[in-house]
């Protein structure tokens, strides 16, 4: 299977996750580009917003196009007020998983985790409605909003790396 790890990261750190992931497994990464830039207050507050209300963004079409081009996908983006984030809801609804395993990845600041499993529900029914299947779901921790903990994610990769392989 054609493997990739495709990823939307806002402050670094779901991407530093994702750069070691992808150096593990040996396989390309890819980034999902949205057209217009989050910044600062304004956008930290609009992203809670969206999220929460499940509006979707606009994304640049080549993201989707290359992803499209895999058929195992290790899929990983960090959590907003709880909720499944602007860029991946665009992604999972513009995106053909027909015959694609798909692992989901979130990172989250809440070592606990909350909310995760209700996200990964809401990806696997977006995932399975577009003929996609996800064979494994793992939740880490991110940093504090707004904050870079890249170290850590990168650690906490190398730890289920293992696992993502088997699958
Ligand atoms: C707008 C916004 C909302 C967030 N909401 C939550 C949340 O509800 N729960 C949580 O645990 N972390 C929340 N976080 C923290 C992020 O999930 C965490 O910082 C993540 O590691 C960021 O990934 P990134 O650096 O790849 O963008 C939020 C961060 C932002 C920017």
């Amino acid at each position: 299977m054609k493997e990739a790890v495709v990823y939307y990261s806002w402050t670094g750190n779901t991407q530093a996750g994702a750069e070691k992931a992808a150096e593990l497994l040996g396989v390309p990464l890819i980034k999902i580009c949205e057209k217009k830039e989050r910044k600062g207050l304004t956008g930290f507050i609009k992203s809670g917003f969206q999220a929460v209300n499940h509006i979707e963004s606009e994304l640049k079409p080549e993201c989707i196009s290359q992803a499209n081009e895999f058929d195992k996908l290790v899929l990983m983006f960090p959590i907003w007020a709880g909720n499944l984030i602007p860029p991946i809801h665009s992604f999972l609804d513009q995106s053909d998983f027909n015959g694609k395993k798909i692992i989901l990845i979130t990172d989250q600041a809440d070592p606990k985790h909350e909310k995760s499993s209700e996200i990964h529900n809401e990806a696997r029914k977006l995932i399975e409605a577009r003929g996609g299947r996800v064979v494994g779901e793992f939740s880490l921790t991110g940093a504090n909003p707004g904050k870079f903990n890249g170290e850590f994610i990168a650690k906490e990769i190398e730890e289920i790396i293992g696992k993502i392989k088997e699958l």
